[in-house]
């Protein structure tokens, strides 16, 4: 939801450039204000803004400026509006206790409440201002700045991840975190850095430690000690990972824009994907097995390559898999959730606040329930929360709108799937093997349809800008596509759309149909293909305009398209069963070059998140 990153140093650093730049590296964590504090000798030098990053910079002229120590702040607005006042670094009545915060902490009102009855002036409508003015109060009952800080978090409910200093104690910055990323780098005997998440560390180091819920750290200049919240007294022994991802990983690598540089990242991400042992998904494919019940719920993209999971699941393991969205999860399951049971969830950040309640949720009902996870960030809480988790190999994600993380989940439930025919012998070996072989090639198939044909998608989209509303169809396995491609589209590129079963379409849809009105249909040769040219010739006959996603060598559905959009597999089953992965890139191409058509700004949709840590 937010971002934070911090450094202290023993060196006098061009800090003011430091602090921006770690910021900008979060950005996709929020965008809608942001702020620093720079210890200055004495307190706390705060610089905030309504608005992006550049304007922080251009006001205050912040790069030029040295120091030591700084805590910066990228924010999406939850509590207050998105003002310069409610942005964050925060601080106490007296500006000793600077504080940059992600998450929400629940019981704020009453805290809020409490400390104004002691005296204390508030300056924003935020919850979180409440954390620099507990801690003055703990400081003023005479409790040193670690015991105030731990003091203040036990008092709070909620998430956070904090990064918070002390005037009077500038050689040390405190962090901790419950629900809300945390990571540290140590330049040892030098500099530390926190920030909410890796990219924003990989400038200064590639050695991270990962923060757990109720872990607490003291950053001094180039050391760093662990604590829990719970038992301050103990330190806790951690080791650092190495990351290895390029610093380039984390950047355009010469893209105009994130959202581009990630769909040319697909072919990759599924390659490195395909590297995960099979064993993490042989655990799986036990416990779906085993399981007398199987759920399995996510949010947005994630939900769609769930959809799309349990046709491939469902094929081979012969029996039902419910999918359910995870904010509806409780509502839907109180009372019925069964003993054995399963519930894969999927989330590429494994912070979405939904989707942990959800498995949270349910392993309290019902603790023999196993919690099966398909992630993208290592140590995110997901994981932890998790029995089996597999983290796919995408890479950092920043672009808002998901799309190699899609792919990546999409082919891990795919590989699960496999595991599963084989454990159950559903299919001959051989045919397993072909299946394999299918999906091991998506890669090349992503890889030679964007060589061949994303100009010719842009030229199409050119005519598309004056149309307000699209349909989305598929059938089987493609309804996932057909939603995927147009959540896409919707987050980009700010048309309406309605991605739908092509099937369902004419009890009610279809009476929307008008001359010109663009219809996309993701027309896979697959066993609802000739039902679905039946769709195809009801829309055309009305006057839709037909954009198809079709094989290459497609025939029936082209001849009644107005464009089609072709991809380079052959029409085998056991190809169609991975269409999701291979027809996916054509869609996300088109609402790429759609949201540029339209003056908008790919990388960041209009009032979206990267990740939604709010319920
Ligand atoms: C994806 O393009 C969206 N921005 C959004 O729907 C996202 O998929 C959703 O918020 C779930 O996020 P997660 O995968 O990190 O849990």
């Amino acid at each position: 939801m937010c971002g934070i990153f911090g450094l202290i140093s023993n060196k006098n650093l061009n800090i003011g450039k430091i602090a921006l730049d770690g910021i900008k590296r979060l950005e996709y964590r929020g965008y809608d204000s942001c702020g620093v504090a720079f210890q200055n000798g004495k307190n706390f030098d705060v610089k905030k803004v309504s608005g992006k990053i550049e304007a922080l910079q251009e006001k205050y002229s912040l790069n030029s400026l040295s120091g030591s120590l700084a805590i910066a702040h990228t924010r999406w607005a939850t509590h207050g509006a998105p003002t310069k006042r409610n942005s964050h670094p925060h601080t106490d009545c007296r500006e000793e206790i600077a504080l940059v915060h992600n998450g929400i902490i629940e019981n704020f009102i009453e805290l809020k409440e409490e400390l104004i009855s002691k005296g204390h002036t508030f300056k924003s409508e935020t919850d979180t201002e409440i954390l620099p003015h507990l801690i003055e109060d703990y400081l003023g009952q005479g409790f040193s700045f670690k015991e105030a800080v731990v003091r203040t978090l036990k008092r709070c409910k909620g998430a956070y991840g904090i990064a918070v200093c002390y005037a009077k104690e500038p050689d040390s910055m405190i962090v901790a975190r419950k629900e809300s990323p945390i990571v540290i780098g140590v330049d040892k005997g030098a500099t530390s850095y926190c920030a909410s998440d890796i990219p924003a560390l990989l400038p200064h180091t590639r050695s991270c430690y990962i923060l757990n819920d109720d872990e607490l750290a003291i950053l001094k200049a180039g050391e760093v000690e662990f604590f829990s919240v719970n038992n301050a007294n103990k330190k806790i022994k951690k080791k650092p990972e190495y990351i290895k991802w390029s610093v380039d990983d984390a950047r355009k690598n010469g893209y105009d824009h994130f959202m581009l540089k990630e769909i040319f990242d697909e072919p990759d991400a599924l390659r490195n994907t395909l590297k995960i042992p099979d064993n993490e998904f042989k655990n799986f494919a036990q416990e779906l097995v085993k399981a007398n019940q199987i759920y399995i719920t996510a949010a947005g993209t994630s939900y769609y390559a769930s959809l799309a999971g349990k046709y491939m699941i469902t094929r081979f393991l012969g029996k039902f898999i419910q999918n359910i969205e995870c904010s509806e999860f409780q509502n839907r399951l109180s009372g019925a959730l069964e003993r054995n049971s399963v519930i894969i969830a999927v989330s590429q950040s494994g912070e979405t606040a939904d989707t942990i309640e959800a498995v949270r949720w349910a392993k309290e009902a019902q603790p023999d329930i196993k919690i099966l996870s398909i992630t993208n960030v290592v140590g995110s809480s997901l994981t932890r929360y998790s029995d089996h988790y597999i983290v796919t190999r995408a890479g950092p994600e920043i672009g808002v709108a998901s799309t190699k993380t899609y792919v990546t989940q999409v082919l891990s439930l795919g590989l699960i799937a496999l595991e599963v025919a084989k454990l159950k012998k559903s299919k001959p070996s051989e045919d397993i093997q072909k299946y394999y072989d299918a999906l091991t090639s998506t890669p090349d198939i992503i890889e030679e349809f964007l060589d061949k044909n994303v100009n010719s998608i842009r030229a199409f989209v050119k005519n598309l800008e004056k149309n307000l509303n699209y349909f989305f169809l598929g059938r089987g396995i493609s309804i996932a596509t057909a939603k995927e491609g147009g959540l896409k589209l919707k987050e980009v590129a700010c048309r309406f759309i309605e991605g739908y079963s092509a099937a369902h379409a004419k009890h009610g849809p279809i009476s929307l149909v008008r001359e010109g009105f663009p219809i996309i249909f993701i027309a896979p040769p697959d066993e609802t293909y000739k039902r679905l040219v039946g769709n195809v010739m009801e829309f055309k006959s009305r006057g839709g305009y037909i954009i198809s996603v079709v094989v290459e060598s497609d025939k029936k559905v082209t001849d009644l398209s107005d464009v089609t959009i072709r991809i380079p597999q052959p029409s085998t089953r056991y190809y169609n069963l991975f269409s999701p992965i291979t027809f996916i890139p054509a869609l996300q191409i088109l609402s790429y070059f759609a949201a540029l058509e339209h003056g908008l700004d790919p990388d960041k949709p209009l009032n979206l998140a990267k990740t939604v840590t709010v319920h």
